[in-house]
């Protein structure tokens, strides 16, 4: 048997026996929910995954109920997920398929592709676990075995790479069974060859792994570009005013669009004054107002996949209540709105939601 029938055997063969990972969308065959289910489990681990899939299907049982939602409550319950452009395109796209597709979802990885959201990876899933069209999948699981079970030494993040992945993913997919074949090897690489501390001695294909006999595991996959973190340093001000606290809501083509925060600042840097930087921002944004300063608080961070935010938490107190702004909200309930991390942490340190 040559190297590629021999792998997708045994591939086939310990998925069929792998009972770890029961997940309610293994095996589904409504469009819906599988493309729900894989827009959820991007960058997402399917622990963290599972709640949302569920809770999202209970909110939305069908594609119509989420194209009739309103985008900040399709927001509130990705809270938490990350990467809010993919709820934004996941609403998108449902108000597209309902209105052009009469709800049905196309059914070829071609026609999926032009769904705002669906890139390479998603059409090729939800087309081979809906209608088997034999098409693989090549995520960041796929890449990981194949290149170390077939020493593949080029970077994946280069334009040859990528084609080299592709067109070896599916030269290696089942033709009769695409779904179980795309299913396991995801499966394999999550819980198997992992990233870190891979399970080779549990591997059913480690005797003929090729970095394995060359011990290039932790070398593969390559990769060319590191990714340069770059920071960013904000002022968030928690005001609390007679009519409630002021909220934003952000607007701009930036990180956390759609999502509502404290009043924030953007600096180049935080000096060792943090309280006249804070001082600074008040007079000029706010001139008519007085605040009483209650709390300054200690940066928090949060790290996004390029970015790393930093940022400082200030509790005001407003005391001849001018209006601040007409772009702010004011609310006693905080638990409404959708909220970067980094603000949810700050409201449950204080105790207000
Ligand atoms: N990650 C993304 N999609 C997945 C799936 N269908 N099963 C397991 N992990 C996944």
């Amino acid at each position: 048997m040559n190297r590629e029938l021999h792998f997708t055997q045994k591939l086939l063969a310990w998925h069929r026996n792998d009972n770890k990972r029961i997940m309610p969308w293994k095996g589904e065959k409504n469009a819906y929910k599988v493309w729900l289910s894989e827009i959820i489990l991007q960058q997402t681990k399917v622990e963290q995954g599972l709640a949302y899939y569920l809770r999202f299907l209970e909110t939305f049982p069908n594609l119509r109920d989420l194209a009739e939602a309103e985008e900040d409550e399709v927001l509130r319950l990705w809270q938490g997920l990350g990467y809010y452009s993919r709820a934004r395109n996941l609403h998108f796209t449902a108000k597209e398929v309902q209105a052009k597709y009469g709800g049905i979802f196309p059914k070829s990885s071609t026609e999926l592709i032009q769904l705002k959201g669906i890139g390479e990876y998603t059409a090729a899933a939800i087309s081979s676990f809906v209608n088997k069209e034999p098409i693989a999948v090549v995520d960041g699981n796929v890449i990981r075995v194949l290149a170390r079970y077939f020493r593949i030494q080029l970077p994946f993040d280069s334009a040859e790479g990528k084609n080299f992945f592709r067109e070896k993913a599916n030269h290696l997919i089942d033709q009769q069974n695409p779904d179980l074949y795309n299913q396991a090897i995801m499966d394999f690489g999550a819980t198997i060859c992992k990233p870190k501390n891979p399970d080779c001695a549990a591997c059913p294909l480690m005797d003929s792994c090729l970095a394995k006999q060359d011990n290039l595991i932790s070398e593969l996959p390559l990769k060319t570009k590191k990714v340069a973190i770059k920071k960013r340093y904000f002022i968030a001000l928690y005001i609390e005013t007679s009519h409630g606290i002021a909220l934003q809501k952000r607007e701009e083509e930036d990180i956390w669009k759609g999502l509502y925060q404290l009043p924030s600042f953007e600096l180049k840097a935080f000096t060792k004054n943090l309280e006249l930087q804070v001082n600074e921002i008040l007079k000029r944004e706010f001139p008519a107002e007085h605040f009483k300063l209650i709390e300054l608080g200690k940066m928090q961070k949060q790290k996004l996949s390029h970015r790393e935010i930093q940022i400082v938490f200030v509790h005001l107190k407003s005391q001849n209540e001018q209006i601040l702004s007409d772009s702010y909200i004011y609310t006693r309930n905080l638990a409404k709105f959708a909220f970067p991390k980094v603000f949810i942490l700050y409201f449950q340190s204080k105790g207000i939601i």
